[in-house]
């Protein structure tokens, strides 16, 4: 699967991408991650991607010109674009599960005031990632390939994602979240570690962690 991100801060996103699950993601191709920085869509000497707001009022607004050049030109066959935005579907388990399905999705990342409205004209989705306001979509774009990414098959193992919590599992239904868990040592200041857990009954186990979960 390839993400495109479309950004004026290119650079925010080399130390998350490169670590952990997304870095060996990459490393067995299991999915391919473009930066285009929006600046090379531009036309001025300056390479500006923002103006002031019609109407007056405060900051400025992303410009609807570069941002559609950049999708144009990344939009190569069967893409999903999808815009960053505090006011758009609330990004959740069966949309990151939905997009893992993609072979190509396509973010814009806002800056300072927002994009011009008529961007939406060219997007498919718009996507907040929470009720409150960042600073840009460039944590959503991380936030979206991370729950994505772990979705997408030979990522993770399988047995891992069946009891995560949301998991989209049927017999999960009403067990939203996962078991509680502990590692060593059994006791820790008087903590101790559920009983049931060092039973080796793995029925018993089974049944305790389901219990939990509901
Ligand atoms: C400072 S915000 C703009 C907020 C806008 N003026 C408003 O009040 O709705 C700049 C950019 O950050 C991104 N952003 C901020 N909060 C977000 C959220 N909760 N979910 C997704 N993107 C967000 C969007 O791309 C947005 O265009």
């Amino acid at each position: 699967m390839k993400f495109n991100i479309i950004t004026i801060f290119p650079e925010i996103f080399d130390s998350y991408f490169n670590e952990s699950i997304i870095k060996r993601a990459q490393d067995k191709k299991k999915i391919k991650i473009n930066i285009h920085n929006l600046r090379d869509y531009t036309k001025d000497k300056h390479r500006s991607v923002d103006d002031k707001p019609y109407g007056g009022g405060p900051g400025m607004v992303m410009m609807v010109e570069p941002i559609y050049k950049a999708i144009k030109k990344i939009k190569k066959g069967k893409a999903k674009v999808i815009l960053f935005s505090p006011k758009g579907k609330t990004f959740d388990q069966k949309m990151a599960n939905r997009y893992s399905k993609l072979d190509n999705l396509i973010m814009v990342c806002g800056r300072y005031e927002g994009v011009d409205e008529r961007v939406k004209k060219f997007v498919d989705e718009e996507v907040s990632i929470g009720d409150y306001v960042l600073t840009g979509g460039e944590i959503p774009a991380m936030i979206v390939v991370d729950a994505v990414t772990r979705l997408i098959p030979g990522v993770i193992a399988i047995e891992s994602l069946k009891e995560e919590s949301f998991s989209l599992e049927k017999e999960l239904k009403h067990a939203k979240y996962e078991y509680p868990q502990y590692t060593r040592p059994e006791n820790f200041n008087n903590l101790k570690v559920p009983k049931v857990l060092l039973s080796g009954n793995h029925k018993k186990i089974k049944q305790w962690r389901l219990d939990k979960r509901i």
